[in-house]
């Protein structure tokens, strides 16, 4: 997994990227249905973004799924904020727990990508079609990548979603693909 980190993120200083406020435009821009309820956010990093949606939407559940070395940034980082919810958890080793839950959106920011291949596609594959709408930013190819991952994706939304859109963001040749069921 480290590999997969250095190889698309070599340029980058430090882990996380500090464009909440970006990923937060093309919500509004690309999901303008999106109004809080059940949330799941794949890779919050810091819990910058989860803090603004929180902030921002009428939030029932906030769920956050990482890594076990990195999930107290985020789940510290709310905790600390006292935004009146309780921050839900996953360790991303226990992530098939997440197969039987309902979200109305999925959000995920310069994280997908970086998973192994056999991880990501098991989770997106189980999850996307319990969900109302999904925003996933991030590159769509790559060195990194063996050329499946953008069929996949785009197949993986186009099956499950009746709207479906793809913008390039002003982050590293990363796009915002969203969805929504209609
Ligand atoms: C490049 S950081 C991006 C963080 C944040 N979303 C942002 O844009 O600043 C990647 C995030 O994905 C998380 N991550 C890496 N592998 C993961 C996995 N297999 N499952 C869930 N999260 C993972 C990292 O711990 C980190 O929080």
């Amino acid at each position: 997994m480290d590999k997969h980190i250095a190889d698309i993120w070599s340029s980058v200083k430090g882990h996380y990227t500090k464009r909440d406020s970006m990923y937060m435009e093309f919500l509004d821009k690309m999901l303008p249905e999106f109004n809080g309820g059940r949330i799941l956010e794949i890779g919050p990093g810091t819990g910058e973004f989860a803090k603004m949606i929180i902030k921002n939407y009428n939030v029932e559940k906030y769920r956050v799924l990482d890594l076990e070395k990195n999930i107290s940034d985020s789940v510290n980082y709310i905790k600390k904020e006292n935004l009146g919810i309780t921050l839900d958890y996953t360790f991303s080793q226990n992530y098939k727990d997440l197969f039987d839950e309902e979200f109305d959106l999925i959000v995920s920011n310069i994280c997908i990508p970086e998973t192994p291949k056999e991880y990501r596609e098991d989770l997106l594959n189980n999850i996307i079609p319990n969900t109302k709408m999904s925003m996933i930013i991030g590159q769509l190819n790559g060195d990194w990548d063996d050329g499946s991952y953008e069929p996949w994706i785009r197949k993986l939304f186009t099956d499950n979603f009746g709207e479906v859109s793809s913008e390039l963001t002003p982050y590293l040749n990363c796009y915002s693909l969203t969805g929504i069921k209609k």
